[in-house]
């Protein structure tokens, strides 16, 4: 099991420009409404494991873009568990990743790429000096960095949430980063809940498929009604066979 750091025991409340931590309390009032509203909304409780307790938040220009709950640290496993050899990140936040990483003896490199001066100015000198000086920070916005080397594990983690506009974004920084992934057998490239943000790509699309495939009339109906209209079998048949070649 990955070991993380509960980030209010080594930050402390601040704010620089836009960059804001916070501290604050998940109870079991607070626990239980929120594993509630996640099943009705997603289908499923996206706080499993969560204890109560204080946690630590971060705001960039006033929107929360983490925390260091369960679900965090949960959906950022995989990649730790892979990381090894040189390391690139896209997103510094509260540097969550960063504790079990340079615990790994596996990872001999990490490099953070982060485009807020301010999170780097509010993070960077609260964190051990160990990471201060063996971790290199780099000031940038990852769709415009030029790597000077390259890397066996490459991860983005920028995005403040589970969004289908994401994924066209994770491919994009995918041919990016192609060139600079090394030879290594295992060599790892991915992003923050890549899975899920996928998942919701191809539902957007396949019903912006089934709304061209509509006759303009239901469209119209649609319009009209401001609800979706039952969609005859055949039309789903053409969409599914049109999209069985949507494969990622
Ligand atoms: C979810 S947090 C990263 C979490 C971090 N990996 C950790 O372990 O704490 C997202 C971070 O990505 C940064 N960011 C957003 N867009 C970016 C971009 N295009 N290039 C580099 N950093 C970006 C944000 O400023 C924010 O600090």
């Amino acid at each position: 099991m990955i070991k993380y750091t509960n980030m209010v025991d080594v930050l402390t409340p601040d704010k620089v420009g836009e960059a804001e931590l916070y501290e604050f309390e998940i109870t079991i009032d607070g626990l239980t409404r929120a594993k509630l509203t996640s099943v009705r909304n997603h289908g499923h409780d996206e706080f499993e494991g969560q204890q109560v307790g204080r946690f630590m938040g971060l705001k960039v220009s006033n929107t929360l873009v983490m925390t260091d709950t369960e679900m965090e640290r949960r959906t950022n496993d995989e990649f730790i568990r892979r990381a090894h050899g040189r390391v690139l990140i896209a997103g510094l936040g509260m540097g969550v990743v960063l504790f079990p990483l340079c615990e790994k003896k596996e990872v001999t490199h990490i490099t953070v790429v982060e485009k807020s001066r301010d999170v780097l100015a509010l993070v960077i000198p609260q964190l051990p000096p160990y990471m201060r000086e063996d971790v290199r920070f780099d000031i940038a916005d990852i769709f415009e960095y030029e790597p000077d080397t390259q890397y066996d594990c490459i991860y983005f983690d920028i995005w403040p949430s589970v969004n289908s506009d994401n994924y066209p974004e994770m491919k994009r920084l995918f041919d990016k980063y192609k060139p600079h992934q090394t030879a290594h057998p295992d060599r790892y490239m991915s992003a923050w809940r890549i899975n899920d943000c996928r998942e919701q790509h191809q539902e957007d699309v396949f019903y912006s498929a089934q709304l061209k495939l509509l006759r303009p009339d239901m469209y119209e109906q649609m319009l009209e009604q401001d609800k979706v209209v039952e969609v005859p079998n055949d039309i789903l048949e053409s969409v599914r066979i049109l999209m069985g070649g949507y494969i990622d």
